[in-house]
């Protein structure tokens, strides 16, 4: 069942060895934190904020199982060239069109990992004096967490592995797709196929 959902990508999916969550599981997930939302924030119009690209399948989905008037606007990052993985250090490349200031901001990220963008982007967004901040992750990743991060809405603990789609890249491939899976050991290390 699970190859057969790979095959139905075919090229795209040459690079998966493994689905890890199912787009039905996802699916599932994402309706219940709709709901949860929906019930949360009844009657506080709240603004969704994104950091992209990666967060644009989960946003798409998320917004649509939420069930109140929601507003959402992106932010765009680039990560510092040399602070590698651990550093997390990252400038605004696009910021937020839409003042915060008294806003119930509801900040959507697809994984957590270190926890240091969010971190840094979420400190950025608490100096403009939002009424509430609260922070909604689809994909966690504890085991290399770094900073301890509050998370008010969490989808899924990960594996401490590589993986791609629903909005996760490999070199800005592999996030059309919509299950989440780990890539074949020759395609994650560069490696020669047959
Ligand atoms: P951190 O929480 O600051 O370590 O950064 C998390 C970022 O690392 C995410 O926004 C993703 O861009 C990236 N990332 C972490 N784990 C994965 C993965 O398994 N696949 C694809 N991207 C990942
Ligand atoms: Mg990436």
């Amino acid at each position: 069942m699970m190859a057969r959902e790979i095959e139905t990508y075919g090229e795209l999916a040459a690079g998966i060895q493994e689905i890890v969550i199912s787009e039905e599981e996802i699916q599932e997930r994402v309706a219940v934190l709709g709901r949860a939302i929906s019930h949360d924030y009844a009657g506080r119009n709240p603004l969704l904020v994104g950091v992209l690209k990666g967060v644009l399948f989960f946003m798409a989905d998320l917004l649509r199982a939420i069930t109140l008037p929601v507003e959402v606007d992106f932010i765009a990052i680039s990560r510092y060239a040399t602070a590698g993985r651990d550093q997390g250090a990252v400038r605004l490349v696009k910021d937020l069109e839409t003042p915060i200031d008294g806003r119930h901001v509801l900040f959507v990220e697809d994984v957590i990992d270190t926890g240091f963008t969010l971190h840094y982007l979420l400190r950025t967004l608490r100096a403009r004096q939002p009424a509430s901040l609260e922070v909604c992750v689809l994909f966690n990743k504890p085991q290399h967490r770094l900073i301890d991060i509050p998370i008010r809405y969490r989808g899924f603990d990960l594996p401490d592995r590589f993986v791609v789609g629903y909005g996760l890249d490999h070199r800005e491939r592999y996030r059309n797709l919509p299950f989440v899976g780990l890539l074949k050991p020759q395609v994650l290390h560069d490696l020669p196929t047959e």
